[in-house]
């Protein structure tokens, strides 16, 4: 059996993302899996995987189900997430007991009773922010990413959003009965983590990885659609236009040190056609322009068509 039917055929029993994240991928999968480099599409081998915007990881996952990948190194900037990755990676089983518990508890209760433990927990999780030790692995990490977790699964819209000051601040979200606690998957994450390299911080910190033979996705923070729209703020860092630059310069950096790179990302001229910041920035670089589902109102209700955009240094480089 080759390799694609193994991950084919096993796809449901493999892992899968554990949280829902704004600006999650699962939507452009196909897009993005018909722009692999031909090497990979061929063999289905991946020798070094990096994934510097990890988020939810709906890309990862999909890779992990269906390709075999060598080694990967996947970082993000949010540190509760990245410790919530990191907590899977080392004490899973310690992860699924909390889980279970929260999961127990929220699901004997009324709704009201629900609504009351919901604000609960979002405040123990926002107090708990200001002196935690994202540094050194402790039990602590475990309570934080079940709470993470049990407020991502029950938030309003699923969205895990900060406000200003860092906090955590999405309304309950009255889902009948939510899985809370997938102790299979996070069991699976667990094994499928073992050969994975999980760091927190700036995007820029792969640089040292990126070598020949390296596949990298790059998904970062949209530019905002208009001024008030939500995919500004993932973490309470924005991702600022300089940001953006850095980024292009990183993917040229890194074209020239061998290693292969698809980006997504907005297209501002769905808003402005005249704005040609990615075109400057990409310049020589094919943009090519894919449909996707968006919300596009202030408040997170109304959803459209939008277009996104794909950059890739390996096919049709003008
Ligand atoms: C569009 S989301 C990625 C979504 C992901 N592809 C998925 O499928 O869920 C962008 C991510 O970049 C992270 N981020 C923001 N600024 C960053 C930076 N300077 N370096 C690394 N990660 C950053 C955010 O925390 C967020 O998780």
């Amino acid at each position: 059996m080759t390799l694609k039917t193994i991950g084919q055929n096993n796809s449901t029993t493999l892992p899968k993302p554990f949280l829902k994240w704004a600006g999650g991928k699962t939507q452009l999968i196909n897009t993005l899996v018909n722009r692999l480099p031909l090497n990979i599409k061929e063999s289905h081998i991946i020798d070094r995987y990096i994934e510097p915007f990890l988020g939810g990881g709906a890309f990862f996952f999909y890779l992990k189900r269906n390709y075999s990948i060598k080694e990967s190194i996947i970082v993000d900037i949010n540190p509760d997430l990245i410790i919530s990755y990191k907590t899977i990676q080392h004490e899973p089983e310690a992860l699924i007991q909390n889980l279970e518990e929260l999961q127990t508890e929220f699901l004997s209760k009324e709704l009201s009773t629900r609504k009351i433990m919901y604000y609960k927990i979002r405040e123990q999780y926002n107090k708990q922010k200001a002196n935690f030790n994202y540094n050194n692995f402790s039990i602590e990490w475990v309570k934080r990413a079940s709470f993470l977790i049990f407020l991502n699964k029950t938030c309003y819209n699923g969205l895990f959003r900060h406000n200003s000051r860092g906090e955590f601040n999405v309304p309950f979200g009255d889902y009948k009965k939510p899985q809370i606690c997938d102790s299979d998957n996070i069991l699976k994450i667990h094994k499928s983590l073992q050969d994975t390299i999980i760091l927190k911080g700036d995007f820029s910190i792969v640089k040292k990885y990126c070598t020949k033979n390296t596949f990298v996705y790059l998904d970062p923070p949209y530019r905002p659609i208009n001024n008030t729209s939500n995919f500004k703020s993932y973490s309470k860092e924005n991702f600022t236009d300089d940001d953006q630059i850095r980024l292009s310069e990183f993917f040229i950096d890194a074209s020239r040190c061998g290693c292969k790179i698809l980006l997504s990302n907005s297209d501002p001229q769905n808003e402005n056609p005249t704005d040609t910041f990615f075109q400057d920035l990409y310049n020589g670089y094919e943009i090519q322009k894919v449909k996707a589902i968006r919300m596009i109102n202030c408040n997170g209700e109304k959803r459209g068509f939008v277009n996104e955009i794909i950059i890739n240094n390996y096919v049709g480089v003008k």
